[in-house]
């Protein structure tokens, strides 16, 4: 059966990792989460006390950095120079960052190029900002997820309370919009909904209903013939 490129794009904490995770399990594709790949690179600029401003040190950076994913019981896991960063870049202090620096051109450019390859023989789910204008605008299903802000905040803290991080919601809730704000006006790829996506709005969806949603969506894009 012929192979689909499914794109998933949308604000911080929509839902946009859980849906493409089982969109991918359900149609046996790769997942591709583009976001870890824009936030690896961020930890490396942290750990290694990198100015991201300067555009010398991204360049030379960008040639030190190799990314990959490997699935472990499960579970995608994103590598940066063979170390199993999947926990790291999760973390506060990277979530500050990664807006910024995925603002610079020369890391999108770098990130896009991979994503591309990795998409080359279809049969991928990737979620992210800019993957259906962008590196995939060529993508048979193009799903654009949208969700209450006070949903979505409420969401991630959840999620940082169950890895044990006690962070103040409305911290968490500043956080989440200024990332929208800086990824919906940086001037290289701004998140936006491509003109052929089609809109779900998750904040009063079950993960199932969402699911199913876009499945069928899928299922009617995949050719059978
Ligand atoms: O999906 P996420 O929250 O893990 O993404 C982290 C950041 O990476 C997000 O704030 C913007 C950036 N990003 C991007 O610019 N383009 C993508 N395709 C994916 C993420």
């Amino acid at each position: 059966m012929k192979r689909i490129i499914v794109a998933i794009d949308g604000y911080s904490s929509c839902g946009k990792s859980t849906l493409a995770k089982a969109l991918a399990k359900s149609l046996h594709y790769a997942y591709l989460d583009s976001g870890a790949m824009y936030r690896a690179v961020t930890l490396y600029f942290l750990d290694n006390h990198l100015d991201y401003n300067d555009p010398g040190v991204v360049d030379k950076a960008l040639n030190n950095i190799e990314i990959h994913f490997e699935r472990i019981e499960g579970q995608n896991h994103a590598f940066l120079n063979g170390v199993d960063i999947e926990h790291a870049i999760r973390e506060m202090r990277v979530n500050e960052h990664v807006s910024p620096v995925s603002a610079i051109s020369a890391v999108r450019r770098a990130m896009v190029r991979q994503q591309q390859l990795m998409g080359k023989r279809r049969g991928i789910v990737a979620d992210g900002r800019d993957i259906g204008t962008v590196v995939f605008p060529d993508a048979e299903l193009k799903i654009f997820l949208i969700a209450d802000p006070d949903v979505r905040t409420s969401r991630r803290h959840l999620e940082l309370a169950a890895k044990g991080i006690d962070a103040d919601w409305h911290e968490v809730q500043q956080n989440l919009l200024e990332r929208d704000r800086i990824d919906s006006s940086r001037a290289d790829s701004p998140l936006r909904k491509a003109d052929d996506a089609i809109v779900i709005d998750n904040t009063l969806l079950s993960e199932v209903q969402q699911l199913e949603q876009s499945l069928k969506l899928a299922k009617e894009r995949i050719p059978t013939a």
